[in-house]
């Protein structure tokens, strides 16, 4: 008989249906038993559809079916509908914050980092008082984007001091979760640290904070939003047409919520030459803008595939810290601005 271990390592080579990460990281494995010469793998998925689960189940009966004895898999689906708090409990504001906004994505890859962290910049360099926090722990790119050297501190009080460079603070969720971790814990922990930590770093006084959201509009996007004071929700979204249906998923969310979603970004919109500056439309894009308009929600800007944009994230050296001039900072600007001119409307979020 495999192992519990021998088991998990098959099921992360498991993709989640339109994501390109596994099932494991997803959270999605909430048990592993091996006796009586079976597999009990027990599926946490109280969100998705029920055609995922059954494509997932099948996925992991498959895998399972052929290591090695072949053993027969008890396949138990927890759905317990996901805690719906909106309404119940007082969305909190984080102390010293005034707005929180959340950067979010129907799919993954498609930008949502990058945008959060050159949105940041871009407001900071607006003249905003700006953090930036990543709340994906399973993918976690913030602290690499920003230069993730050195350790988040603890005040005599227990709040974490955040990290900081190019004037801005931020911390990430990862910081807080041991590499040995086993990741099959993680997903019930998850919720845990979310809300400890969310409200529990010292800030300072910021203007906007920023949150790195988990891809996808699950459980755990479905949590932060109800717990923490949103002032809005910025969806990114890439030009093809299996992005953009994601799209309503998360204008659905946050609807679901009563959060206002302050726009959609077009990201890898079309491709900007390094060399001659032209701009080359490799998907048909304009696609972002003129969903976003049938769903009744701002188009925030388009943001083009740029080497630099890749390096410089792949290097801690985001483009709108380290290239202000460059076209793609500009238009990083310009959808601060309007998220800038969008908040200072807004009423602070309540108490
Ligand atoms: N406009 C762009 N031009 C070039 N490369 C880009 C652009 N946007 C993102 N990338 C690159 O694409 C990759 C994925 O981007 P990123 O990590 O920001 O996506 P994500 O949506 O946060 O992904 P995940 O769902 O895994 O959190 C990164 O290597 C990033 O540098
Ligand atoms: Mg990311």
């Amino acid at each position: 008989m495999p192992s519990p271990q021998e088991i998990l390592a098959e099921l992360k080579k498991i993709k989640y249906p339109g994501f390109s990460r596994d099932i494991v990281s997803f959270g999605l494995i909430k048990d592993i038993e091996v006796a009586h010469a079976e597999v009990t793998v027990i599926l946490a998925a109280p969100a998705a559809k029920p055609e995922i689960i059954n494509e997932i189940a099948g996925e992991i009966r498959r895998a399972i079916g052929a290591m090695a004895g072949a053993p027969p898999v008890n396949l138990q689906i927890d759905q317990a509908p996901p805690p719906r708090m909106a309404g119940t409990l007082p969305r909190r504001p984080i102390p010293g914050v005034s707005h929180v906004v959340a950067v979010a994505s129907g799919k993954g890859g498609v930008g949502k980092s990058t945008v959060a962290v050159n949105l940041a910049l871009a407001m900071r360099a607006l003249g905003w008082r700006v953090g930036l926090m990543d709340a994906d722990v399973y993918g976690p790119s913030v602290a690499m984007m920003m230069g993730g050297e050195g350790r988040a501190g603890l005040t005599a009080q227990r709040c974490i001091v955040p990290l900081e460079r190019f004037g801005i603070r931020y911390i990430s969720m990862a910081m807080f979760i041991a590499d040995d971790t086993p990741i099959i814990w993680r997903g019930p922990m998850v919720t845990k640290l979310e809300s400890e930590f969310l409200f529990n770093v010292e800030w300072g006084e910021l203007d906007c904070l920023v949150l790195d959201l988990p891809p996808g509009t699950g459980d755990a996007q479905l949590t932060i939003t109800q717990r923490v004071a949103l002032a809005g929700g910025v969806i990114v979204t890439t030009p093809q047409e299996i992005a953009l249906l994601d799209v309503k998923r998360g204008v659905a969310m946050f609807n679901e919520v009563e959060i206002p979603v302050l726009g959609v970004i077009e990201n890898m919109s079309f491709h900007l030459c390094g060399k001659c500056g032209h701009r080359h439309e490799i998907f048909a894009h304009g696609g972002g803008k003129s969903f976003a308009q049938s769903l009744g929600v701002p188009f925030l800007g388009e943001l083009p595939i740029t080497r630099e944009l890749r390096e410089g994230g792949d290097r801690a050296q985001p483009i709108v810290a380290v290239h202000p001039e460059h076209p793609v900072s500009d238009a990083f600007k310009s959808v601060a601005a309007n998220v800038i001119a969008h908040l200072s409307r807004a009423e602070p979020p309540a108490g």
